[in-house]
């Protein structure tokens, strides 16, 4: 893919920051320049005292996105993989935990990296037409930018687990009935419905718009920093058994191991 010298573009008005996507040619995919210029933007952004809504929309006729960019993932060791893993899940992290409300506008394909970012965003809307999928089971890899996690939050694990296990695609209708997104709209009217909305909420005092979003995401936080330190400690315990030192001796030996439950 040819370097193009904006992926990106952004506008700022009466409180209201906008970044759209501008890699029409490449389906709006991402790569790790898009990736960086996009956490620079969104790190701006959050710490713009004028800036009380983000809304994310894309100058893509066919889609929102259609990822992560899978070519230079093909290209990649263990290592670069997991790195690139890293660089969106920097993204998915800002737009969930940066001051400012997120409002997302889809249309077209929104695929992989595009559903997780959008289910890092606060609020979704919909083009009729719009197609949703986490199809990375079928390049061999699993949600790798937070769809695993995140997903599941909003759809439910059943859902989630459908979609992620088989890479199948929803309808924005389908998006709706399971929580994905929180209006369907008709394609014309998309960044109106975006924009009224978000000058809505722009309305509103900076610091309860703020403060509502930390006061809701903590739920999710504390269950991730809670879970995290549960599993910690239910991995530590288990040092103390015999069925551990078995295991992994067994391991080192090439042999099964012989668990005695103690
Ligand atoms: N990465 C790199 N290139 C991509 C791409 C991607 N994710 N998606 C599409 N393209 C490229 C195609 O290779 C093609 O390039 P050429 O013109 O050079 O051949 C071009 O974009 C147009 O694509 P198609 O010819 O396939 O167009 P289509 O209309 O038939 O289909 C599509 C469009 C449904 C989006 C289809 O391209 C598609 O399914 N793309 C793959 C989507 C995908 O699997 N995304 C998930 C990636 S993994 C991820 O996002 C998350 C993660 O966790 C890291």
């Amino acid at each position: 893919m040819e370097k193009e010298p904006t992926n990106l573009k952004v506008d700022i008005k009466n409180g209201i920051g906008t970044i759209t996507l501008n890699r029409p040619k490449f389906l709006n995919v991402f790569n790790e320049e898009t990736l960086d210029e996009f956490a620079s933007i969104l790190d701006e952004i959050g710490r713009n005292e004028n800036v009380k809504v983000l809304v994310l929309l894309s100058a893509c006729k066919k889609a929102f996105t259609a990822g992560a960019d899978i070519k230079q993932m093909s290209a990649k060791d263990r290592e670069g993989g997991k790195r690139f893993a890293q660089m969106g899940h920097r993204i998915a992290r800002k737009l969930e935990t940066m001051p400012q409300p997120v409002i997302i506008g889809i249309h077209g394909y929104t695929l992989g990296g595009g559903v997780e970012f959008a289910c890092a965003c606060d609020i979704r809307i919909a083009a009729e037409g719009s197609v949703f999928s986490q199809p990375e089971i079928d390049i061999g890899v699993i949600p790798g930018w937070g769809g695993t996690q995140r997903l599941s939050r909003i759809v439910g694990i059943a859902k989630a687990k459908e979609m992620i296990y088989t890479g199948k695609r929803i309808d924005a209708h389908e998006a709706m009935e399971i929580g994905l997104v929180n209006h369907v709209v008709p394609r014309e009217n998309l960044e109106d419905v975006v924009m009224a909305l978000a000058e809505t909420m722009a309305s509103k005092g900076k610091h309860a718009l703020f403060n509502a979003k930390r006061a809701i995401n903590q739920l999710h936080e504390s269950f991730i920093e809670d879970g995290l330190a549960f599993e910690v400690e239910r991995w530590t315990e288990l040092f103390d058994t015999y069925d551990q030192k078995e295991g992994m001796r067994a391991f080192l030996e090439g042999r099964h191991p012989k668990f005695e439950d103690r």
